[in-house]
């Protein structure tokens, strides 16, 4: 998909400020400083399109984006940040939640997870509520310029055995870098393919 136009439209407390309902939306989520703003600059060729930070928790708001005036791509709050409260991460999740249940016109979620890490208990109960309420998504690698072939091979295999213990089948995956820009069309072709479902339902 060629990227036309890419501007950011607001960002959001809660999910009844967010923008209308009346384009397909497509979000990104994942554990703080995992690379989730990164991300969305490089599949939508902007530098400084979502804030990125090396220091975690630096997107605290749903952040909407118009891309081609034609969708949407949402940079959500990161969660598993270790310096947050209590009360702050339940804020997190009643904001996540009640965008997750209400938000009708997203069409996946891209579940982004650190290549280099084994997996985390944070992000598979993620997958498990994702699962549990038949929302769809997609796993997303991050950060794989990091690793070596042979060890990412082996991380991601683990992931999917880990992933297996729980699933009779495995979710659809997608192995990207921001840095050199690994699966970004892959990605954006899959949100392509998926926006004609919405229209053909919708319109
Ligand atoms: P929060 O907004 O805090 O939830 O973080 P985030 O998930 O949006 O992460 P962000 O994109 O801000 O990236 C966090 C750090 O990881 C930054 O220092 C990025 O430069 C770095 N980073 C992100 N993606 C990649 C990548 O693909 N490769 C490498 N090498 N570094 C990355
Ligand atoms: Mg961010």
């Amino acid at each position: 998909m060629l990227i036309k136009t890419a501007s950011f439209v607001k960002s959001s407390a809660k999910y009844e400020q967010c923008p209308e309902m009346n384009m397909p939306e497509f979000a990104f989520i994942g554990r703080s400083n995992v690379g989730k703003s990164s991300l969305i600059n490089a599949i939508t060729n902007h530098k400084k399109l979502a804030k990125t930070s090396g220091t975690p928790g630096k997107t605290q708001l749903i952040n909407h984006f118009i891309i081609n005036e034609e969708w949407y791509l949402v940079d959500l709050p990161g969660y598993g940040f270790a310096k947050i409260s209590k009360k702050m991460r339940a804020e997190w999740k009643v904001m996540i939640d009640n965008y997750l249940y209400n938000r009708e016109s997203l069409m996946n979620t891209f579940i982004l997870v650190d290549s280099r890490i084994k997996p985390q208990k944070l992000d598979l109960d993620l997958i498990t509520s994702y699962g549990e309420k038949n929302l769809p998504f997609t796993i997303v690698f991050t950060k794989t310029d990091k690793l070596k072939d042979n060890i990412l091979a082996k991380n991601i295999a683990e992931y999917k055995r880990t992933l297996l213990e729980q699933w009779e089948e495995l979710p659809h995956i997608i192995i990207t870098s921001a840095i050199d820009k690994r699966g970004t069309e892959e990605l954006l072709g899959y949100i392509e393919e998926s926006i004609p479902i919405f229209f053909k339902d919708e319109h």
